[in-house]
């Protein structure tokens, strides 16, 4: 889709929260018949975070994404808050992120898995185009508890975050270039968790699936944003797997160096994953005024989403 309204967004803070307890390959190789060799050759990954709650991160991160753009939590209309991983069934974490940040409005939880913060960013933007002014959006994750620490087989891949930003109303079309967001229910029992159980995965075919939905819905973004992907400064993938990474962007042309990646310190951090490596990169000086950045993930459901932004917002003041 091409986005077309007369109030538009752009993205004005930016947080992200991990917690304090590093998980790193050697204590997997401690305890699990698995070696640190095969998990970082087989997935980019060296240590991840576990520990804290979903709100307790997302207040984190929320709370610094505030601070960088000058707002209290009461100047906020909504806030989105994308999970897989809630405190409680019932009711949303964003509701406990709501109180403990003083945020007025609405506030409710969306979980499209690993392509979550890319919907919430879709979903903001409707909201701005409604009429709402500023929204606080938010990836936040604990997916060591839904992961069963004796299984080599995710135990490795998953860890817990968050990362956040605020949007803030402007007249005309604003950073949001394009975006395509789909989901194929037909493919969702390749990755699922029961409630109260753990997460069950067909690692080989999703990785397959990754790999093709991802490069499909990056296509589509950059041929409805009018773009190729020489265009593109950055890709900020979602971080399940460099090798995932390392194919879809070899397909899509884009050489690594232009890409963001930091599951080797986080792991897969599903919704928090995409803000986490965009923050990242944009405090290395890797995002520049006017810069094409593709975001682009894939998870359960089978869910993908891509969004191609132009950067336009707020920057540190040495990239500006
Ligand atoms: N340590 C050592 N061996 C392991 C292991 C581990 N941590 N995990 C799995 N293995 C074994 C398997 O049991 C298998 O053994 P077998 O051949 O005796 O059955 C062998 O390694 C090869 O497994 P395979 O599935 O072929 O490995 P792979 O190269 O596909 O890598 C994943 C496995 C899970 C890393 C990879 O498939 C993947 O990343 N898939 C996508 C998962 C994902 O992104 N999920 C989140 C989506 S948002």
């Amino acid at each position: 889709m091409t986005t077309s309204t007369a109030l538009g967004a752009t993205i004005t803070g930016w947080g992200t929260a991990l917690p304090d307890i590093v998980v790193t390959n050697a204590d997997f190789e401690a305890r699990l018949d698995t070696t640190d060799e095969w998990i970082t050759e087989r997935t980019g990954i060296r240590e991840r975070r576990h520990g804290g709650t979903t709100a307790s991160l997302a207040v984190e991160a929320g709370r610094k994404a505030l601070e960088m753009a000058g707002l209290t939590g009461a100047d906020i209309d909504f806030i989105l808050l994308a999970t897989t991983t809630p405190d409680y069934q019932i009711p949303s974490t964003a509701s406990q992120v709501q109180e403990e940040l003083e945020i007025n409005g609405g506030a409710c939880d969306i979980n499209a898995a690993c392509s979550g913060f890319v919907y919430g960013l879709v979903q903001a933007h409707g909201l701005i185009a409604m009429g709402l002014k500023r929204i606080l959006l938010v990836g936040a994750e604990t997916l060591a508890k839904v992961t069963d620490q004796e299984d080599r087989n995710t135990a490795i891949l998953f860890g817990n975050g968050a990362g956040a930003v605020v949007l803030e109303a402007v007249e005309g079309q604003g950073q949001l270039l394009s975006f395509d967001l789909g989901s194929d229910g037909t493919a969702r029992e390749l990755l699922d968790a029961p409630i109260g159980g753990y997460i069950n995965m067909v690692g080989k075919e999703v990785f397959r699936k990754a790999v093709t939905v991802m490069v499909d819905s990056a296509r589509t973004s950059l041929s409805d944003a009018h773009l190729t992907s020489d265009d593109l400064a950055l890709v900020v993938p979602h971080q399940a797997n460099i090798r995932i990474i390392e194919a879809a962007c070899s397909r899509l042309d884009v050489p690594m160096d232009r890409v963001a990646v930091v599951l080797d310190r986080t792991g897969n951090t599903s919704s928090a994953s995409i803000p986490l490596a965009l923050v990242d990169a944009i405090e290395h000086g890797r995002v520049k005024r006017d810069d094409n950045v593709l975001l682009v993930g894939f998870g359960a459901g089978m869910s993908w989403a891509s969004a191609i932004i132009r950067w336009t917002g707020r920057l540190p003041e040495e990239n500006a």
